[in-house]
């Protein structure tokens, strides 16, 4: 079955309020954040997705496949199921050396090409952590940003699903805005978890939580657009003072000084 769409029908806030948005339809290629304070029910929001979700969860909302009930089918056989979500609990049960676990992930899904499959993803997973991984090492033995980066490239290349779910990966260790560069190059929906500015602003979409309820949906205009790319310059000064401080290096107030101008001339110049 081809996904094409994937509908969220409103329906109650944790108080038993109607949610204020009644229908959020995302077409492939659509990249959705899900916004809000903690304890908003982001992650009941994504979870309802995750779940499929058929009037039979706290809030009651509906998630449509294509504008139909999606089959049953897609839950009850993992390999049929077109959603992969990604916490910053999951994990690999398996403690298997990295290639094994993904030549045989390969081999269960596609027939034929594995070994460009792998190589793809560990080099996909590469991207998103510091930290290589190593081949050799053991499932179990990868650190929390090397095993969250590997879930996201074998969901998207291994496993081919063409709707991916991230729950705030926040703290995990993966670079977000080279995940979401990267994810941009697939055809599929991509739904994300997240207090990032800069990745909120890079989705079409972004849903407002409030007390449980899906509060607005704002499209991303041409303003917002181009403050995405101003928020990124301002990231990559806080990556820089970062590695310094990481480094063991002091800080000084005059390269601050040029730094903070430099900033200050670019949002007002129209040097981009
Ligand atoms: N629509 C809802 N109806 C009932 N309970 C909800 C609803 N949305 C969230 N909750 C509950 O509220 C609590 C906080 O929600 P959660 O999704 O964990 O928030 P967040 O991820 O934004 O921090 C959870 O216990 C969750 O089950
Ligand atoms: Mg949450």
């Amino acid at each position: 079955m081809t996904i094409r769409k994937i509908s969220i029908l409103g329906g109650y806030g944790r108080a038993g309020n109607k949610d204020p948005v009644e229908r959020v339809d995302l077409a492939m290629g659509d990249v959705l954040s899900i916004v809000g304070p903690t304890g908003s029910g982001k992650t009941a929001l994504i979870n309802d997705i995750g779940l499929f979700a058929g009037e039979n969860t706290p809030s009651r909302r509906r998630v449509l496949i294509n504008d139909a009930v999606p089959s049953t089918e897609f839950l009850d056989d993992p390999s049929k199921n077109p959603i992969a979500l990604i916490t910053q609990h999951t994990s690999f049960l398996s403690d298997l050396p990295v290639h094994k676990f993904l030549e045989i992930h390969a081999r269960i899904r596609h027939s034929g090409r594995t070994g460009s499959v792998v190589d793809d993803t560990l080099e996909f997973a590469n991207q998103l952590t510091g930290e290589p991984i190593i081949v050799d090492s053991a499932m179990t033995e990868l650190s929390g940003g090397q095993s969250r980066a590997l879930l996201i490239a074998d969901a998207v290349i291994i496993g081919n699903s063409p709707i991916i779910l991230l729950d705030e990966i926040e703290n995990a260790g993966i670079d977000r805005s080279k995940a979401l560069e990267l994810l941009r190059k697939y055809e599929k929906i991509f739904i994300f978890v997240t207090h990032d500015p800069h990745i909120a602003l890079l989705s079409n979409y972004r849903i407002v939580m409030k007390g449980g309820a899906m509060q607005d949906v704002i499209t991303t205009g041409a303003e917002e657009q181009r403050i995405a790319g101003k928020i990124d310059q301002m990231g990559k000064v806080m990556d820089g003072l970062r590695d310094k401080i990481r480094g063991g290096e002091l800080l000084v107030e005059e390269e601050l000084r040029v730094i903070m101008e430099l900033a200050n001339l670019r949002s007002t110049g129209d040097v981009r």
